[in-house]
């Protein structure tokens, strides 16, 4: 059987560990594409190199050329800039909204059968770009934000219970940006309902530090933004299609009518397997939560818009 080929777009922070967790998990070969020659090419080598160490025996290449990524079965997109501290993720639309154009056009002439993860923020807005110029369906575009948030939630729930984060189950929905929305009527603690375990006061301060996570990471790293964790929720995700896995991820996906919404990308729980996303589900949510999860709505159309606005100004 021939091994699975893993295109990802954008050699920077996200991309080589990328690139570092498929050859420790053995998924496939990985072509890593970046514009700045030399960059995938010296992480692919150097990857390569630890492989006798690591036993693993995929390979790894570096490119410059969309050629190089023919055929791939996945494809992950980092391409772009990154926030500086002070930034909100919507300052990034204007410049990484051009570059997914032409990301998308080369994922379409060269995979175009490919199932496309989208990591490059503004998520909410890209990953509708990537749907829209690639023309691919909705099962095979999708957006990686939420399995990140929600490990967040669950980081500073089990921090603060000090219990194994495998005992924690949280959600975080919405879009990926400083309203989204951590739902505490579903988070449990092998079983227990989180508000019997932490009071709602702590409750709302650690929300609070899962939404402005990403921020947290980049006012410490200063020139660079979160790269170790966003990459391993978007090799779950991968290993989750790969192996059809039928997993229940929270991702950002194309909602026709689900939660409410028709036509946009938002976060919400969804099945992955072979057939990419192949069911969202649906969980009831609170009054407030219900709120939350309009406003976080309101902000991703806005974000659509101003995209679109962008982009048809050239
Ligand atoms: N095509 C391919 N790669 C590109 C392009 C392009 N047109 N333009 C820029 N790149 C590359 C850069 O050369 C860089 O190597 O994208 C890479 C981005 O890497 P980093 O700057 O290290 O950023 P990273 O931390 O990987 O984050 C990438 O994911 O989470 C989001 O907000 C984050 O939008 C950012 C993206």
């Amino acid at each position: 059987m021939a091994r699975k080929k893993i295109a990802l777009i954008g050699a920077g922070a996200i991309g080589g560990t990328m690139a570092h967790l498929c050859a420790l998990k053995g998924l496939g070969d990985v072509v890593l594409y970046d514009v700045i020659d030399g960059l995938p090419q010296g992480k692919a080598l150097d990857l390569l190199q630890s492989a006798p160490i690591e036993n693993f025996d995929i390979e790894i290449t570096g490119s410059t050329k969309y050629e190089d990524i023919a055929g791939a079965d996945v494809c992950i997109v980092t391409a772009g800039i990154v926030r500086k501290p002070g930034m909100s993720r919507d300052d990034l639309l204007g410049t990484n909204a051009k570059i997914l154009r032409q990301v998308a056009e080369g994922i379409k002439t060269y995979a175009p059968n490919a199932f496309v993860i989208a990591i490059t923020n503004p998520l909410d807005a890209m990953v509708t770009l990537t749907k829209r110029a690639t023309g691919f369906p909705k099962n095979r575009v999708v957006g990686q934000s939420g399995i990140l948030d929600s490990s967040r939630y669950r980081t500073f729930i089990a921090q603060e219970l000090k219990v194994s984060v495998a005992s924690v189950s949280a959600v975080v929905l919405g879009g990926h940006g400083d309203d989204m929305v951590p739902v505490r009527s579903s988070c449990q603690v092998s079983g227990v309902p989180i508000t019997k375990l932490i009071s709602s006061q702590r409750l709302d301060e650690i929300e609070a530090r899962v939404r402005n996570a990403g921020g947290e990471i980049i006012s410490l790293l200063k020139t660079a933004s979160a790269f170790y964790s966003p990459a391993s929720a978007a090799i779950r995700m991968t290993q989750a299609y790969l192996m059809d896995k039928k997993e229940i991820l929270p991702c950002a996906a194309y909602l026709e009518g689900e939660y409410g919404v028709h036509g946009y990308y938002f976060g919400v729980p969804v099945m992955i397997g072979a057939g990419g996303i192949e069911k969202v589900i649906e969980i009831e949510l609170s009054p407030q939560e219900k709120k939350a999860f309009e406003d976080s709505l309101a902000h991703v159309k806005d974000l659509v818009q101003a995209m679109d606005r962008v982009l048809g100004a050239g």
